[in-house]
């Protein structure tokens, strides 16, 4: 699938927009969501569109039946295989089946992570199944699903909530959601390149991009402050007041190395990373072997 900056989005001329078709037993439950913050500005901005689908309404029974015991026994209901199916064939009639990427939401999903945002964002129309804990027919996950996600190792109690993540994820990224264009490829979790910067990149290069490098390309983000410079006795670091950017560079870097070290040390595997923060690590491993050995 395309990622931002490719595909879809490389020619001139139609603004980027994506379509989410959301299928769902609770269609109320995203009232509020959409109208604030991301959604509220990538909807007005047209970048984003979304369609809420009551599953009830594809049911063909008395009772609008939408879920069914499970077969061999157990705990709990399973929705049923028909009106899953009735929904996205309704939703794709008349589009070619490739055209509509068919994302069923469940905990068994792949894992949830920036990149797959950014393939998401590169998709015309993305039709998102919300399933129930409980389960879904094994039969819509083979058949019916293109895509399973997860958005984390814990079970909730349906996909509303990971849909709407999902989504929050992709919107910010379509361009002219955010302010800044630049701002999505400085999140902590992004490894998406930036034109024109190297992997180890030069500081000239990412200052003349309005980007900062400390932050971004799989690394925590780095400390923020804001004022009063000085708030119940804890201080802003003095750098930053110092308005030297190459010291706020250098520190930034360094703080967003030592957290991610510290809290998440697996991300360093992905990221580049040049002499200096090899020279950063290296001090905080020294600095690691002192606090063990005082205990
Ligand atoms: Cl997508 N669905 C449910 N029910 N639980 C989850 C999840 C999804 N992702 C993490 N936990």
């Amino acid at each position: 699938m395309a990622a931002p900056g490719a595909g879809k989005w490389a020619g001139a001329g139609r603004a980027p927009t994506v379509t989410f078709d959301i299928i769902t037993i609770f269609p109320g439950f995203f009232t509020s969501v959409f109208e604030h913050g991301v959604f509220k500005r990538a909807r007005a901005g047209g970048q984003l569109e979304i369609r809420v689908h009551d599953l009830r309404e594809y049911t063909d029974d008395r009772h609008r039946t939408v879920d069914d015991r499970p077969f061999g026994g157990g705990p709990g209901m399973v929705l049923k295989p028909e009106p899953l199916f009735r929904a996205v064939e309704a939703l794709s009639a008349g589009v070619a089946p490739t055209a509509l990427p068919v994302v069923l939401l469940s905990p068994q999903g792949r894992l949830f992570r920036q990149q797959v945002a950014e393939e998401l964002a590169g998709q015309d129309r993305v039709a998102l199944v919300c399933g129930r804990y409980e389960g879904v027919d094994e039969r819509v996950g083979r058949a019916l699903a293109t895509d399973e996600i997860s958005i984390g190792d814990y079970v909730l109690a349906g996909g509303e909530l990971a849909a709407a993540v999902v989504m929050e994820a992709v919107a910010r990224l379509l361009p002219g959601v955010l302010g800044n264009e630049e701002s999505p490829r400085q999140d902590s979790f992004s490894l998406s390149p930036i034109p024109g910067v190297e992997a180890d990149f030069k500081a000239d290069a990412v200052a003349s991009l309005g980007v900062t490098p400390a932050c971004g390309r799989g690394l925590l983000d780095f400390p923020q402050y804001t004022r009063p410079p000085e708030y119940r006795g804890l201080k802003v670091p003095e750098v930053l007041l110092s308005g030297n950017h190459e010291e706020i560079r250098r520190w930034r870097r360094r703080e967003a190395l030592a957290k991610t070290w510290r809290r998440r040390p697996e991300l360093l595997q992905q990221v580049t990373l040049n002499q200096d923060d090899l020279e950063v690590l290296e001090d905080l491993q020294r600095g690691e072997l002192i606090d063990q050995d005082a205990g």
